[in-house]
């Protein structure tokens, strides 16, 4: 049998996710303290792939800090160029050298699947369609790629449809053989300038060629924007096995599924999980409450905070409301220092988004 490699996306600008992505990649925002990129990497290991090429953009260099060669995942990774970001067929273009005439799963880096893709991967190692795509019911539609079934095979797909023909998104995850790439020469830009892997797909059906598709009843989640990034979070916490590892003061109290990594302190606090604590955090007179990611080195005081994701080495001191449905990227302050006159002071990045009482 031959192996079936991986191909994850990695590249895009994230523009959705600014600010936190002028200085990040989208795919290595943490949910539940870890990158979403190595829940793919992950969930294709669990399948037993092991050969993983991961198509990067501008931000290369921060996918290979984070990914390295791959071995602590124990897979082999290759790192694929894509100059631009034009699009998904484009990227199965580039990485035609690396696939070879391999059967491949093709996986978009910022996609979650809570229940991951090893019986997809099965099945479709062992009726070797030509294509499978997973589809998911969406109230929203228009925003994804969409497909039109009739009895139970898939005759039309279109990219972002004004008039979805139904509720069916093509979820991020897509399994192909060698038939793909004559497809991917054979399609013109779209009106966003990208070569859709959606029109690709399209044009295996044309040629009647065997495209299958399954509908995922599971959770998942395509983290582009911050109310997706919380929903993940929140998935991802209930999964959580409970585990406190650092300090937790007798005046303190810890409910529910609770996280704590080693080195953290907690005094005088109430947390309320789910929710996980990074390591070597300060969390003082606060509550850190459910749905919460902190990351490491982030000292919270006076301060309460619930449904958010907090990145490495912020402090969060003295605020005197509740901190909800927030992402609080890396070294950030938000403080609450007792001066005169009282007053607002910001210094916020490009395309930042702050609500105040
Ligand atoms: C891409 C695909 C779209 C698919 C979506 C899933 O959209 O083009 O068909 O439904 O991923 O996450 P994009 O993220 O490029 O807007």
């Amino acid at each position: 049998m031959i192996p079936i490699k991986g191909l994850i996306l990695s590249g895009g600008k994230g523009t959705r996710l600014r600010p936190i992505t002028f200085t990040s990649a989208k795919q290595l925002v943490p949910v539940a303290n870890k990158p979403i990129l190595f829940y793919g990497i992950e969930a294709m290991r669990e399948a037993g792939i092991r050969d993983i090429g991961i198509v990067v953009g501008d931000t290369k260099n921060e996918i290979r800090g984070a990914v390295g060669d791959g071995s602590a995942f124990g897979v082999k990774v290759t790192y694929i160029e894509q100059e631009a970001p034009l699009g998904l067929a484009h990227a199965v273009k580039v990485s035609r050298d690396y696939l070879r005439e391999d059967p491949f799963v093709m996986y978009l880096g910022d996609n979650l699947i809570r229940q991951g893709i090893t019986p997809l991967v099965d099945e479709f190692n062992r009726e070797k369609p030509n294509c499978m795509i997973l589809l998911a019911e969406v109230p929203n539609p228009s925003e994804f790629g969409v497909a039109e079934l009739r009895d139970g095979r898939v005759v039309r797909l279109e990219e972002k449809p004004k008039k979805p023909a139904s509720n069916l998104a093509l979820v991020g995850v897509y399994m192909f053989d060698s038939q793909v790439f004559g497809a991917v020469d054979e399609i013109r830009p779209s009106w966003r300038n990208e070569l859709e892997i959606t029109d690709a797909i399209q044009r295996l059906i044309d040629h009647k060629l065997d495209v299958r598709s399954h509908v995922v009843t599971g959770w998942w989640k395509d983290t582009g924007k911050l109310e997706d990034l919380l929903e993940a979070n929140r998935m991802i916490l209930l999964d959580l096995p409970k585990k406190v590892e650092g300090t937790i003061g007798a005046d303190s109290t810890v409910e529910g599924h609770v996280v704590v990594g080693a080195g953290t302190e907690v005094v005088g606090s109430v947390l309320r999980g789910p929710l996980i604590i990074g390591r070597d955090c300060r969390i003082e007179h606060s509550y850190v409450g459910p749905f919460t990611s902190v990351q490491d080195c982030v000292q919270v005081k006076d301060s309460e905070i619930e449904h958010s994701i907090v990145l490495n080495g912020s402090k969060i001191i003295g605020i005197g409301a509740r901190i909800q449905g927030s992402l609080i990227g890396r070294d950030s302050e938000i403080t609450r220092p007792n001066r005169k006159p009282r007053c607002f002071m910001f210094m916020v990045g490009d395309s930042s988004k702050i609500e105040v009482l």
